[in-house]
């Protein structure tokens, strides 16, 4: 690709510090831009990465309320394990900072008072849902209420999620604080806004017309806000807890969440780079990549850009935007709140050592062009047969061979034949289709081709057989090893973005001094002749069933949580008549015997006194008691329904059971002895 910048600033959307990051967050964005960026460095260019946490918004202050712990506090816990999980997956920031720091505040605060003196705000007045209990403005989100359009009482103010609709929190029947349950009032607010329709124009050509190469999901949906016409944003909100809103009078008030953290990309230059920052955002030879998931695409290719422009001083906009979709996790979609999630931090704990496989699984499997699904049999299989069976086999075999024949110092390769000169062509074109990918953002064809390494490694010493060569011909066996070994070398290269603590590794086994560089993928005396080799250590292990399983056991108790959590009865039936309900006739009874029905699981078969006779009932609640623990007690069951066969046994009657939220049945049963046969009135 044709260099026409002199550095590059890749920005990663900053995560909020409301809860940890999970395999989303870093398939979507972290991964992703690190396979960038250590690419960019390997190249030996300037490039400079910067991130940080998101710490303001309403979820973090919700969060805080729940727990009865400070805002601050929050923050200060998920920041801390985010930036550190991060780190120990290997994702090499060159600053990692956070949205509530002071130089943030104050870099915010500026770029606020700037785009005030300067006119681009306008100031409207609105009405505002308002908790009177707790003296609050509400998000929408914060306000529940019934659905005007399916009657859920339980619909939030932006959403009825029983029926998909989406809201106003003024559209809500009845709408409550989530806070409090107090009943919300409408009060009045005054805000500022940043005229979007002011800057349309050019962000259309910008956009439209400048950046028809950006990813189609990307420009697709650029396209359709554009088209759409945007409309003033309000830039402040009601809430104690963000970046105050520079302006005397303004008590109470903070700056928009999503105004301040595009900023934080700013604060954190600042804060790597107190002297230089300013060439990185405003030098037209810097190159500026954002990268992001899909949810935050219009705030960084339309309100962001926005802002800068607004502010002027020569900033620049972003020159891509590469976002990614959703990844999933075992079909269902990722959710914080459900923890529904795998999370980097206990990943980490469950799995030391293998940073690099999460990263080789969520590269090979990313979402760059549509949402897609994280599951453990497929991390598992891309573990077994990929790394362990591909890459770990040949350096392996590359590895040993050498010491069993040469004592792990690297043969001088003698005359080269005609398949190792199709091998080198073969690793310059791979080199050539790896850069390709990389310098446009696809990472996971990028990942495809630095694996063709390893797979055109196994199939050379397939074909060359050393170890049959080894008891003929030491020259040529000379040459077989010092070639494979070259590329052991290439792959260590070629692996850096992705792989790095394998890179690294195979590196030192290599007995390489210094660091691997872009230029030394295919060179052909890469490793030197002599160089002595470590001892060969497996680069992968194989992860077995039981390891799986207690993953997927860990998501079964989730999955069942939630269920659980989201119970709620079912709702009321059609009214019935008073004569209609008198003919069911329900009775008391008393159990005389009950024992397993065989080749039925689910039922149990009693022998009940009924007060005049003893009558045989059916009923499905075997997984629930054990017959034995049923005799003597007394059951409400229905006495008039006709008999009915099951697994040919008649059943002349129906147990009543209560349902409970885990679906569980308990029988119903009077509250004290009752004559068998007496009715339930
Ligand atoms: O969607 C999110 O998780 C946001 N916290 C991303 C912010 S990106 C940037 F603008 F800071
Ligand atoms: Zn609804």
């Amino acid at each position: 690709m044709e260099k026409k910048f002199k550095r590059t600033l890749v920005t990663t959307a900053l995560p909020y510090a409301n809860g940890p990051v999970h395999i989303g967050h870093l398939a979507g964005v972290y991964v992703p831009a690190d396979i960038y960026v250590r690419y960019l460095r390997l190249k030996g260019e300037d490039v400079v990465m910067v991130g940080g946490s998101d710490e303001h918004g309403v979820p973090i202050t919700l969060r805080a309320r729940k727990e009865g712990i400070t805002p601050q506090q929050v923050v200060d816990r998920y920041h801390a394990i985010i930036r550190d999980s991060l780190r120990d997956l290997g994702v090499s920031f060159d600053v990692y900072s956070r949205t509530s720091s002071q130089l943030h505040h104050e870099t915010a605060s500026e770029f606020f008072s700037h785009l005030l003196e300067k006119g681009e705000f306008t100031v409207q007045t609105s009405q505002q849902p308002y908790d009177e209990s707790a003296g609050e403005f509400l998000a929408d989100r914060y306000v529940t209420g019934t659905c005007p359009r399916c009657g859920n009482e339980r619909a939030y103010g932006d959403q009825c999620e029983a029926c998909g609709s989406s809201l106003n929190a003024t559209d809500l029947i009845n709408p409550r604080s989530a806070l409090t349950d107090a009943p919300v009032t409408m009060r009045e607010t005054t805000h500022w806004y940043l005229p979007l329709d002011r800057w349309e124009e050019r962000l259309r050509s910008w956009i439209l017309d400048g950046h028809k190469e950006w990813k189609t999901n990307v420009y697709g949906q650029c396209k359709s806000w554009l088209d759409s016409g945007l409309q003033p944003r309000a830039v402040s909100r009601d809430l104690n807890w963000g970046v105050p809103v520079p302006v005397e009078g303004a008590d109470g008030k903070v700056l928009y969440v999503w105004f301040d953290a595009p900023i934080g990309y700013i604060s954190n230059t600042k804060e790597l780079l107190p002297d230089t920052w300013q060439t990185y955002w405003k030098d037209p030879e810097t190159r500026i990549i954002n990268f992001i998931g899909k949810d935050n695409i219009v705030f960084h290719c339309i309100v962001f850009p926005a802002m800068l422009m607004a502010y002027g001083d020569n900033f620049q906009l972003p020159d891509n935007v590469p976002a990614n979709e959703f990844l999933n996790l075992e079909g269902d979609k990722i959710s914080t709140s459900r923890n529904w999630a795998v999370w980097l931090h206990e990943y980490l704990a469950d799995f030391p050592g293998k940073q690099d496989v999460l990263r080789y699984v969520l590269t090979a499997n990313a979402p760059e062009t549509k949402d897609n699904d994280f599951t453990w049999a497929d991390f598992q299989a891309r573990n077994n047969n990929e790394l362990v069976a591909i890459l770990g086999n040949f350096i392996n075999r590359a590895m040993v061979l050498t010491h069993k024949y040469f004592n792990g110092a690297v043969p001088a390769a003698g005359t080269l034949s005609d398949k190792e000169r199709t091998l080198q062509a073969d690793i310059e074109n791979v080199k050539q289709r790896l850069a390709a990918a990389l310098d446009t953002f696809h990472f996971r064809e990028g990942l495809r081709e630095a694996m063709e390494l390893a797979r055109l490694g196994n199939r050379y010493l397939q074909e060359t057989e050393p170890w049959k060569l080894a008891k003929t011909d030491m020259e040529a066996t000379a040459t077989v090893l010092n070639t494979a070994l070259q590329l052991c070398a290439d792959i260590a290269v070629a692996f850096e973005p992705f792989l790095p603590f394998t890179s690294d590794k195979l590196w030192q086994m290599l007995g390489m001094d210094g660091k691997p560089a872009w230029t030394m993928l295919g060179q052909p005396e890469l490793i030197a002749a002599g160089t002595q080799l470590g001892q060969p250590e497996l680069l992968f292990e194989k992860i077995e069933d039981t390891t799986i399983q207690g993953q997927l056991d860990r998501l079964a108790r989730i999955k069942e949580e939630n269920k659980q959590a989201s119970w709620r009865p079912a709702p009321q039936q059609p009214d019935v008549d008073f004569d209609s309900f008198m003919k069911a006739d329900l009775r008391v009874g008393t159990v005389i015997e009950c024992e397993k029905v065989p080749k039925a699981d689910k039922l149990l078969r009693f022998l009940i006194d009924d007060g005049m006779e003893r009558r045989t009932i059916v009923s499905g609640i075997a997984k629930y008691y054990k017959p034995e623990e049923l005799v003597g007690r007394q059951v409400v069951f229905i006495a008039n329904l006709p008999p009915r066969k099951l697994k040919g046994i008649t059943s002349q009657g129906m147990i009543l059971s209560a349902e409970n939220s885990d679906g569980s049945l308990c029988v119903i049963a009077p509250s004290g002895p009752v004559a068998p046969g007496a009715q339930v009135k």
